[in-house]
């Protein structure tokens, strides 16, 4: 079976390289030219673990293109693997979609299953289908699929070769057969459903997870007035098996390109189709206060912002990423810089993405760099060089011992018998 992904981001990339390490012939397309000429040189766009090595693994199954009708000629199956970025309107933009769909209909010439792998609203691959129909030239049988990506960056090749699960929303016999014979490779359950259902838990998975990071937020905030202890309570919670204990990590909340942006096209699609979300618009409203309650908690331990200088460790809205995507370090730090603080700035991997978002910030070569003259440290994304730090010399470098752990990244005991004024998140302040 031979493959061809349009779209060499986070989703196709990956997905290029592991459906080659599956052992099939993969054609990856993007418009991007100096992409595509990079990767034929094995120059990976993106910083993701282990990637570089799989595709330099796999090199001889892997074949790149800007042309949408010269890649996908030979393909069995065609996966749409664009970008679909938020409208002003929260509204996804399926506009690059629409393009690539009108190329490949004006350019095929036999069979060919049409696979949204791109987060997209349910209902989407009807008009898919109808674009299909509406541009196709001659008489070329197709099928539209959904069979969306549940991968996370960082972790996206282990996720995409050891799934959870696999959802394939197809409308044919002829397609899910060839989905099954896809899939052989991976030992994971398949649903197999309509495209509709597929679509649609796509962006329910994801608004779940949101979901699930809002309440433990929210819950931090009770502790915080409480005298509880959000790690314990967590703990307490995750382990019943019905909850389960990921994603129940308190902190300033979620970021990157697909939470944000699939809640607000989520609610948006519901609200289209005649239902009110409001579920998922208190979960965004809860994300929002997490990052300002994050300020008012340097604010609170320094007194006035202005003229301080304020230390912070980590840009990323994760560790294992460059992304700076809907990172909440941007909001915070704009908010730091409105009140007149200035920030010296340091992420392992993401200072250069960085550079393109944030202004007027001294970006340091580490995190002792950072602490040097800062009035507090701040944790805002928990890299594991920051858990490993020599918290002595750091102290030692800080004009003020205060550490503000957005992660919880360290002991409040522990941290506080080296000299440290500290505050997490959801414990006793
Ligand atoms: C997310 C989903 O986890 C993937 O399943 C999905 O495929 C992907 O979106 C997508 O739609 O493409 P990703 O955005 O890479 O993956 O990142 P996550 O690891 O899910 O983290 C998202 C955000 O939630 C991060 O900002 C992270 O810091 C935050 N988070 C996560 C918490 O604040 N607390 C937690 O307990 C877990």
């Amino acid at each position: 079976m031979k493959l061809a992904i349009i779209g060499t981001g986070h989703v196709g990339l990956v997905s290029a390289v592991c459906f080659a390490e599956m052992g099939y012939e993969v054609t990856g397309i993007d418009s991007d030219s100096k992409k595509i000429e990079g990767l034929k040189k094995g120059i990976i766009p993106i910083y993701e673990e282990g990637l570089k090595e799989l595709l330099d693994k796999n090199k001889q199954k892997l074949k790149f293109t800007t042309s949408i009708p010269e890649g996908i000629q030979e393909a069995d199956i065609i996966f749409i693997c664009v970008g679909t970025p938020p409208k002003t309107s929260g509204d996804a933009d399926l506009s690059i979609i629409e393009d690539v769909v009108t190329q490949i209909a004006s350019s095929m010439k036999s069979y060919k299953i049409i696979v949204e792998k791109s987060t997209v609203p349910v209902q989407t691959g009807k008009r898919v289908k109808q674009l299909m129909e509406m541009k196709l030239k001659g008489k070329v049988e197709f099928d539209i699929a959904s069979n969306p990506e549940f991968l996370r960056e960082a972790k996206a090749i282990y996720d995409s070769l050891h799934p959870d699960r696999i959802v394939i929303g197809v409308e044919s016999e002829r397609a899910k057969n060839l989905f099954i014979e896809l899939y052989k490779p991976i030992n994971a359950p398949l649903v197999i459903t309509n495209i509709e259902s597929a679509e649609l838990i796509k962006h329910a998975s994801n608004s779940f997870l949101a979901m699930k990071i809002s309440f433990i937020n929210a819950v931090s905030t009770v502790c915080e007035l409480s005298g509880a202890d959000i790690r314990k309570v967590a703990e307490g919670i995750g382990l019943d098996k019905r909850i389960g204990k990921d994603f129940l990590n308190a902190g300033i909340g979620f970021g990157g390109f697909c939470f944000p942006k699939d809640l607000k096209a989520f609610r948006r699609i519901a609200s289209k189709l005649g239902y009110e979300f409001g579920l998922l618009e208190e979960v965004e409203k809860i994300n929002e206060e997490m990052k300002i309650g994050f300020v008012d908690k340097i604010e609170n331990a320094l007194w006035n912002l202005k003229d301080k200088t304020i230390g912070i460790l980590g840009l990323a809205f994760k560790p294992g990423t460059e992304d700076m995507r809907y990172a909440p370090s941007i909001d915070i730090i704009s908010a730091l810089q409105e009140s007149g603080a200035k920030i010296r700035a340091y992420d392992p991997e993401a200072m250069e993405e960085a550079k393109g978002v944030l202004k007027d910030i001294t970006y340091c070569k580490d995190a002792y760099d950072v602490a040097k003259d800062s009035d507090c440290l701040c944790i805002v994304t928990e890299w594991d060089e920051f858990k490993n730090m020599d918290l002595k010399k750091i102290k030692d470098l800080l004009r003020s011992p205060i550490i503000i752990d957005g992660r919880n990244i360290f002991e409040k005991e522990k941290i506080e018998k080296l000299g440290f004024k500290y505050k997490g998140i959801g414990i006793k302040q």
